[in-house]
């Protein structure tokens, strides 16, 4: 049983040509997290939701032992074939499992690395305190997300039309550090930030929305789902000369240190 979080094994095969970063990008992404862990070859770490590897792959290099956890297995067996293509020889310990009850010892890890996760745990507070358990005295959570990776002004209206079809859902705000903070963890250092430019044009993102590519379309119903996109395409048919052009849309990989509660 899982913690009734969201398993993208519904999305592994798309993921990485919707979610992906360019390489150069995915470094960046890597040696930023690295660098706000202090992260050596000495670090034994684990990585909650590690999903497809676009973390874990690059984060390879910079670590000791690299454990990860996913519920999605489809996920997982993606890192798996994207590891035999490259023929990585640094191995990752996969196990497959829900954050909120971690099979792990406490005071296993050295590190926990954690990106666009919390949010799809309704019982985002465990995967804290289990984050927490885990960790050994010293030891550091680096959280991830990207921002603004999508045309904003057509995630706007989106999320507005949305937001009044679908009153009520509040789980874990991404860009915030509150709901960590609350849980008595502290900041350890300051947020890195690593800008890049996204190029996607305006009906990327209407597809985007069509297929459901991303989690935060999955629970709507059919109904709300097709009139939220009709008003994507009527806003993007009225301000946009040239919807099937790519625009570059600033974006940033962002990383923030934590130390568990004591
Ligand atoms: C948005 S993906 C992010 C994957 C990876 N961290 C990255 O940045 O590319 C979120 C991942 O978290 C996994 N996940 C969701 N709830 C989980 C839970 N309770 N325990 C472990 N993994 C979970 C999903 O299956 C998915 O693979």
């Amino acid at each position: 049983m899982t913690s009734n979080s969201i398993s993208f094994d519904r999305a592994a095969d798309y993921y990485d040509a919707t979610r992906g970063f360019p390489p150069s990008v995915e470094r960046e992404a890597a040696a930023l997290i690295a660098g706000a862990g202090g992260l050596t070859a000495a670090t034994r770490v684990l990585e909650l939701g590690i999903g497809t590897g676009r973390i874990a792959l690059p984060m390879r290099p910079h670590t000791g032992p690299y454990f990860g956890i996913d519920i999605a297995t489809a996920m997982m067996g993606k890192l798996r074939e994207k590891q035999a293509a490259a023929s990585s020889a640094a191995p990752i310990y996969l196990t497959q499992g829900d954050a909120t009850r971690l099979p792990f010892a406490a005071n296993t890890f050295d590190a926990i690395i954690v990106v666009h996760v919390f949010h799809l745990i309704p019982q985002w507070q465990a995967a804290l305190d289990e984050a927490g358990r885990v960790l050994r005295p010293g030891g550091v959570m680096l959280y991830g997300w990207n921002r603004a990776r999508q045309d904003q002004v057509l995630s706007k209206v989106w999320d507005d039309f949305i937001r009044m079809a679908d009153k009520g859902r509040d789980g874990f705000r991404e860009e915030r550090a509150d709901e960590i903070i609350g849980r008595g963890w502290t900041k350890h250092g300051d947020r890195r930030i690593h800008e890049f430019t996204t190029l996607r044009s305006p009906n990327d993102f209407l597809i985007g929305l069509k297929q459901r590519q991303w989690s935060h379309t999955w629970h709507i119903d059919d109904a709300t789902h097709a009139a939220g996109v009709a008003a994507v395409e009527a806003h993007i048919a009225a301000h946009y000369d040239q919807p099937d052009k790519p625009r570059e849309l600033p974006s940033s990989f962002n990383v923030q240190a934590f130390r568990p509660p004591q």
